[in-house]
């Protein structure tokens, strides 16, 4: 295993070898990815992808399974789910446009947001997607527009152990609605002609533990108990969202995403019998534990700063292809992909190049003594990473490639300073 420990090897997608002094990755060579797809390059391992979406799907069978594409909105990607008999969860007419191109139809297609344009919602009306309602007036904008088959999604007040940012079950959350005004909208939406499938909640990302999200059944069960009794309407399907975690770093800790999946489908089956109710079908939106391990983001070391205070290993990327650890305190780690023979044994802060001290893409990581040109690779940055990319200072988002078998194929390109240009006036 050369100077890469085991433990971090495991944050790794599941066809990552270390060789000698080489990371490999589908049976590439960091130093081949790079030559040929540029950095900073996220490179995504198929097998990973697939045995993701498998036991995932293992997991609630009877159920169904959408992908979370806000994780990662890639056509190549979306495609690749599809095959595995996955559905898509889309927010935008963005994320719409990504699924029909990936040749998701209909009610495959979750269409979401807690403030859907009327573009949006034509869109999911004219696709015969089903649509999550989340806004008091949702029903007869969604009737109006041709949906058919709706969800609502209500807010139990369950608080989730994540970052406050992707917190989103809580009371005063701006998803979904409190129980009141949640059966208000269940009942305008019966009136409406709207064929009122279930119920949907999503309580946060990243989700620590499954303490929470069984809380939030188990309230959902008892919602579901009193929308039977005040308007004689039982939800057939429960979608639960997403929210499982990953680990990003080998200090962190994240249950298996199938063991939670069917502890979900356990804890929802009793939970609904003993409220007297039918079991509904399980919908899961998962979206991080689908993609975020498969990711691994390979960057070329530029400047070393040794300072009395701390070594700077500055890269060709940051904040501009990573925003989450401005965005959520994350933490990453990081392996030398060109010298992982050697042991890591040098302390370093690894700095994004853009014109911010908060660039900082991992405060401290030991590598071994790192030099100019020298390949990194950060693991578990599939998810949130190039879909919350942006142009700060002027940089072009990175490209993006599928690998296995010892092949690669180019899933998107590196955007180019001719594509910035041209949105200018
Ligand atoms: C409604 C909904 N479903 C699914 C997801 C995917 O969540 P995750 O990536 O944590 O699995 C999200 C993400 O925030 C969401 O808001």
């Amino acid at each position: 295993m050369g100077g890469v420990d085991h433990d971090v090897l495991d944050l790794f997608p599941d066809s990552a070898r270390i060789k000698g002094a080489t990371l490999t990755l589908g049976g590439l060579t960091a130093d081949e990815l790079a030559a040929e797809f540029g950095t900073p390059l996220v490179v995504y391992c198929e097998e990973t992808l697939r045995a993701r979406a498998r036991s995932l799907r293992a997991a609630v069978t009877g159920g169904h399974v959408a992908f979370g594409a806000k994780a990662f909105s890639n056509v190549a990607v979306l495609k690749l789910f599809r095959e595995e008999g996955l559905g898509v969860d889309v927010a935008s007419t963005g994320e719409l446009a990504f699924a029909r191109a990936a040749g998701f139809r209909g009610d495959e297609i979750i269409v979401h947001g807690n403030n859907k344009d009327a573009a949006l919602l034509a869109e999911a009306g004219a696709e015969g997607a089903t649509v999550v309602l989340d806004a008091p007036d949702e029903a007869e904008l969604a009737a109006a527009a041709g949906v058919k088959r709706v969800l609502v999604r209500v807010t139990l007040g369950v608080d989730a152990d994540t970052h406050e940012a992707i917190r989103t079950g809580h009371h005063g959350s701006k998803f979904g609605l409190p129980v009141t005004q949640a059966r208000s909208l269940i009942e305008g939406a019966l009136e409406c002609g709207l064929d009122v499938l279930g119920l949907h909640v999503h309580i946060g990302s990243q989700l620590a533990d499954f303490d929470a999200q069984a809380e939030t059944i188990v309230r959902l069960a008892s919602f579901a108990a009193g929308c039977r009794d005040s308007l004689g309407w039982v939800p057939k399907v429960a979608d639960l969202g997403g929210g499982f975690g990953i680990r990003h770093n080998t200090d962190e800790h994240a249950p298996d995403a199938a063991t939670l999946a069917a502890g979900a489908v356990e804890t929802a089956q009793t939970a609904f019998r003993e409220a007297g109710l039918p079991t509904p079908e399980i919908w899961l939106e998962p979206g991080r534990s689908l993609v975020g391990t498969a990711g691994v983001t390979l960057y070329r070391v530029g400047a070393v700063k040794r300072l009395p205070e701390r070594t700077w290993v500055a890269v060709d990327g940051g904040m501009s292809d990573n925003p989450r650890p401005q965005l959520y305190e994350a933490v990453y780690t990081a392996v030398s992909a060109t010298r992982a023979d050697e042991r890591a044994g040098e302390h370093v802060s690894i700095a994004g190049m853009h014109c911010e001290s908060g660039d900082v893409l991992i405060d401290d990581v030991a590598l071994p003594t790192p030099h100019r040109g020298d390949l990194l690779a950060v693991p578990a940055t599939g998810a949130y990473t190039l879909a919350m990319a942006s142009n700060y200072n002027g940089v072009t988002r990175p490209a993006a490639v599928l690998v296995g078998d010892g092949a690669a194929r180019l899933i998107r390109t590196r955007e180019t300073i001719a594509d910035l240009l041209r949105a200018e006036v």
